[in-house]
């Protein structure tokens, strides 16, 4: 049985969910569940990043140990998560006791074979990025990437070989490690200059996973945070490793792709291990045509978001608006758009007026296939596996459009006993397809339409036009028209 490993990057605790983390999560949760779908085994990561400087900060600031903070803040990611029906397999947390015994192993592993050495850093630091910064790279004494304030930190540090690596990691750029491709240009050409060792210890901060060699050090947060993706398979034991590693995508925002194509597959390639075999860089969210931020008050909540229009049009909207490496913008204006134009107006709709008849009429076991190929099943799954998410939902869109047409032209209502069970019969096993095929998008809206057929689960498998064996029942609506 083939596998897929998919993660989300682990989420900072100093803030709450937002649109941006919900966004990434609910991208990896749609490709879980398709290929869950499609039969394979499938190992769905998420969880939180809860080391370092800037959670220590946020901690003190709210007058609470880190543990106590971090224990206060984790329980909003769970149920966030839950309430937008995430079906994660594992929720890693880095202050896991057998997590940080896995990132110490890792260390000594590299010390032993020499990888990491003894220095002295002196630099500018982000504290809220928990990124060092290179003097040509800051800007006026403020951070590149977020533009606040630098610090300039000099003390004795333990460094990883990155540099040796360089070679190496370029070569798995080029092959195709980083989709899409623009964003493997823009790394390929910032590997054109220097590449630097990797400080990966901090001797100022103590909210860290001990550095095995020199106690007196912890371990870099984000060092300690890529680990996540083999420490959560249990590494170093075998089991779960083996049969899961590599990763098959790691899913993350385009700020931090740096980290998951460049330093981490380093980090892999100096304790021997195989690179993940993709990275895909997302773009983001802008709020109403702005950056969302604190300071702005624009932040989207994602919970108050599934508590008004529940989770499947939200999830639907985050999947449908934007490529998922474009960025795009969010307004609830835009979402009400999409669930009154594409899911009340194309589907809601259908699966009223054909269960409705249904239930009235009976007999539909069987029939002649007019509706066969009514969605381009073959296109679907290519766009799928090439994460162009938004143009598969199309695709599925196109096809409901063709079974209502159809319906329509039909004029089933007054055609017929043999003709009207007939059209019945296609519009039927065409909704219990479209239904296995929203279900990575939208599981909830999936269960109602299998219920009101009267059918159990599909798979990928049970695609194409068989008898059909359910039984036509009328239920609520699928969706409500939203006033704008
Ligand atoms: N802790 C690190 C990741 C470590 S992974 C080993 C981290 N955490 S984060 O909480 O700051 O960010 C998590 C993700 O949210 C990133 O992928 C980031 O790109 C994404 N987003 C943050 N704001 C966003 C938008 N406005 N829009 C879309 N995604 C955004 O980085």
């Amino acid at each position: 049985m083939s596998k897929f490993y998919v993660t989300t990057p682990i989420y900072y605790v100093n803030d709450k969910p937002h649109i941006g983390t919900a966004y990434t999560t609910v991208v990896a949760d749609v490709l879980a569940r398709w290929h869950r779908l499609k039969g394979e085994e499938v190992f769905f990561l998420t969880g939180t990043d809860e080391h370092g400087i800037k959670i220590y900060k946020a901690a003190m600031a709210k007058g609470k140990t880190p543990k106590e903070f971090v224990d206060a803040v984790v329980p909003e990611f769970v149920s966030a998560w839950k309430s937008l029906d995430i079906s994660y397999d594992k929720f890693i947390r880095t202050s896991d006791k057998d997590h940080e015994e896995r990132v110490k192993k890792f260390i000594m592993k590299l010390w032993d074979n020499g990888d990491i050495y003894k220095g002295v850093y002196t630099g500018l630091y982000c504290v809220p990025d928990e990124t060092f910064v290179s003097e040509s790279e800051a800007k006026d004494g403020k951070c590149p990437s977020c533009g606040r304030p630098l610090e300039t930190v000099s003390e004795e540090a333990y460094f990883f070989r990155l540099s040796k690596y360089k070679d190496r990691v370029i070569e798995l750029i080029k092959k195709g490690l980083v989709i899409p491709q623009e964003k493997a240009n823009e790394l390929l050409s910032r590997l054109q200059g220097d590449l630097k060792d990797l400080d990966v210890t901090r001797k100022s901060v103590k909210w860290g996973v001990e550095f095995p060699p020199d106690p007196s050090h912890t371990v870099y947060v984000w060092f300690d945070a890529l680990l996540n993706y083999i420490t959560a398979l249990g590494w170093p034991e075998q089991d779960k490793f083996n049969k899961f590693w590599p990763a098959d995508v790691h899913i993350v925002g385009k700020d931090i792709v740096w980290f998951h194509a460049v330093i981490w597959p380093a980090m892999l390639m100096a304790a021997g291990m195989e690179p993940p075999k993709a990275v895909l860089s997302h773009g983001w969210w802008t709020i109403d045509g702005r950056k969302m931020s604190k300071s702005l008050g624009n932040v989207v909540d994602p919970v108050e978001l599934a508590k008004k229009y529940s989770a499947d049009p939200v999830r639907y909207f985050m999947v449908r608006e934007k490529t998922v490496w474009d960025d795009g913008n969010f307004s609830e204006k835009a979402l009400k758009e999409r669930i009154n134009g594409e899911l009340m107006a194309d589907l809601s709709n259908l699966v009223a007026r054909v269960v409705t008849l249904a239930e009235k009429t009976g007999n539909l076991r069987s029939g002649e296939a007019e509706l066969e190929g009514f969605i381009d099943f073959g296109r679907f799954s290519s766009l799928m596996d090439n994460y162009n998410i938004s143009s598969a939902l199309e695709e599925i869109l196109i096809g409901i459009r063709k079974v209502n047409k159809y319906f329509n032209d039909k004029k089933p209502w007054a055609s017929t006993p043999e003709s009207l069970s007939n059209t019945l019969y296609n519009a039927l096993e065409a909704l219990r397809m479209i239904s296995i095929l929203i279900s990575p998008f939208m599981p909830s809206v999936s269960d109602e339409i299998d219920k009101q057929l009267g059918v159990g689960h599909g798979a990928i498998k049970d695609i194409g036009f068989k008898e059909f064996v359910g039984n036509p029942k009328r239920g609520k609506n699928i969706f409500d028209k939203l006033s704008e």
